[in-house]
């Protein structure tokens, strides 16, 4: 089970320490439905809703795709994509040769960049998993028009069988095309806002097709929940929560995410937008950052180490590597390593993350650690069910609701306007 462990931000605390008592109560209002936003927490029993609904159908999707193409373009946006690539790029690093290969388009509007996809498709059979919750966003309906037209050039009147609509069940622009074209059809629930909604079609479809076992993320999400849900001052979601919300009002106004694993990068990127979708609005909120180790602290450890001292670390660690490599001996030790020689770089990496760790502490920046199981299934539910338990938990106890985000409207309104959208 993921631990948290606070000994790096003790001597950061106030003498009375975070809040865990608010930490308990934040939750029982998340789990009883009684905050703000509260009918957007279907997250919560999503896991349960989707073994129960469309598990198997998504799963029959994956193989239908993966037996057929040598591709699939993922099309969406913010948390219509992000659950997915973290995933997939934190599981299949390395995409492996008998599974598609999965492109993401539509999170910009880049013509350059789709080019460039569709220079790497060539002449491989693909398919299409168009995501949009509203169905009226820009970035992937415009990247939709493109690879649609593709398909249609591809496989003319088959090309309906090709395309994948995860969207709205009931309204929007999306799921009326989905209806009248025929495309097979997953839904985003109502009550589930984008950046919660990688345990839905968002993200299992693309990553069963990448071959990830979704079937056993599902379990283990519902019995993770499951566990969460106990009240215990030793629950991992209060730590942080209550850790996070004490440095912030200590005037830590920014949390810088790292990881050893580059692998790593994508849930970055999904947690930047859960937690800074969810808790920057009415002024306030901890400004979230990310930094790949130990790669960054060749480029930002000084601003880190020596700049302005308003922000912890949180840093997430995985049990043990999946593969083991050893540095190699020399003869004559011409680079003189051979100090290092027969130890595994894994063991390395550990002394330096508590090197890392020492140097920041002393320095002053707290430092949180996120311990989770290996870098697999199981490893990846327990982060992102944490995350999200921990975001809401969060989000309550400043005072914000975490299931909105209203600020997100501004600029589209000035670049419809701008673009000439009739109205
Ligand atoms: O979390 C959110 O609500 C946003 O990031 C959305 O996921 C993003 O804007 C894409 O929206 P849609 O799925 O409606 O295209």
């Amino acid at each position: 089970m993921i631990k948290v462990d606070l000994t790096g931000c003790k001597s950061f605390f106030e003498a009375s320490g975070p809040d865990f008592a608010a930490a308990a109560s934040a939750h029982r209002v998340l789990s009883e439905k009684t905050g703000q936003g509260a009918d957007f927490t279907g997250w919560l029993e999503l896991p349960r809703l989707i073994k129960r609904t469309e598990l198997k159908g998504i799963i029959a999707a994956a193989n239908k795709i993966r037996s057929r193409s040598k591709a699939l373009v993922v099309v969406g946006i913010g948390g219509s994509y992000l659950g997915a690539r973290g995933a997939i790029e934190l599981l299949r690093p390395i995409q492996r040769a008998d599974s598609p290969h999965v492109y993401f388009v539509g999170n910009g509007l880049s013509g350059d960049y789709i080019n460039g996809i569709i220079e790497q498709l060539g002449d491989d059979d693909f398919d299409v998993n168009v995501i949009s919750k509203s169905g009226t966003t820009l970035e992937p309906a415009l990247s939709f028009r493109v690879f649609r037209a593709l398909l249609e050039k591809k496989y003319g009147s088959n090309a309906k069988r090709h395309i994948f609509a995860t969207t709205d069940a009931n309204r929007g622009v999306l799921h009326d095309m989905a209806v009248a074209e025929g495309w097979e059809r997953f839904v985003i629930p109502d009550d589930v806002g984008g950046r919660y909604s990688v345990l839905s079609a968002v993200g299992l479809l693309p990553m069963a097709v990448a071959g990830i076992d979704v079937a056993a993320i599902i379990d283990h999400a519902i019995e993770f929940f499951q566990a969460m849900d106990l009240r215990s001052p030793e629950n991992p979601a209060w730590q942080y929560a209550a850790a996070r919300q004490h440095l912030y009002s200590r005037g830590y106004g920014i949390e810088l995410l790292a990881c050893y694993e580059p692998s790593f990068r994508f849930m970055a990127e999904w947690w930047k937008q859960l937690y800074g979708e969810s808790e920057g609005k009415n002024g306030i909120g901890i400004f979230p950052a990310s930094l790949e180790y130990t790669a960054d602290l060749h480029s930002m450890g000084q601003y880190v180490q020596d700049g302005p001292r308003n922000m912890f670390e949180t840093v997430v660690s995985f049990s043990e590597p999946l593969t083991k490599y050893s540095v190699p001996f020399r003869m004559g030790d011409p680079d003189k390593l051979n100090y290092l020689a027969g130890r595994d770089f894994s063991d390395v990496c550990s002394v330096a993350r508590e090197a890392v760790k020492a140097a920041h502490i002393s320095g002053g920046v707290p430092n949180i650690v996120v311990s989770a199981p290996r870098r697999d299934e199981y490893g990846f539910t327990e982060l992102v069910c944490f995350f999200e338990l921990a975001c809401g938990i969060s989000g309550y106890m400043s005072g914000v609701n975490p299931f909105n985000q209203p600020g997100v409207e501004a600029y589209k309104k000035n670049m419809f306007k701008m673009l000439g959208k009739p109205e």
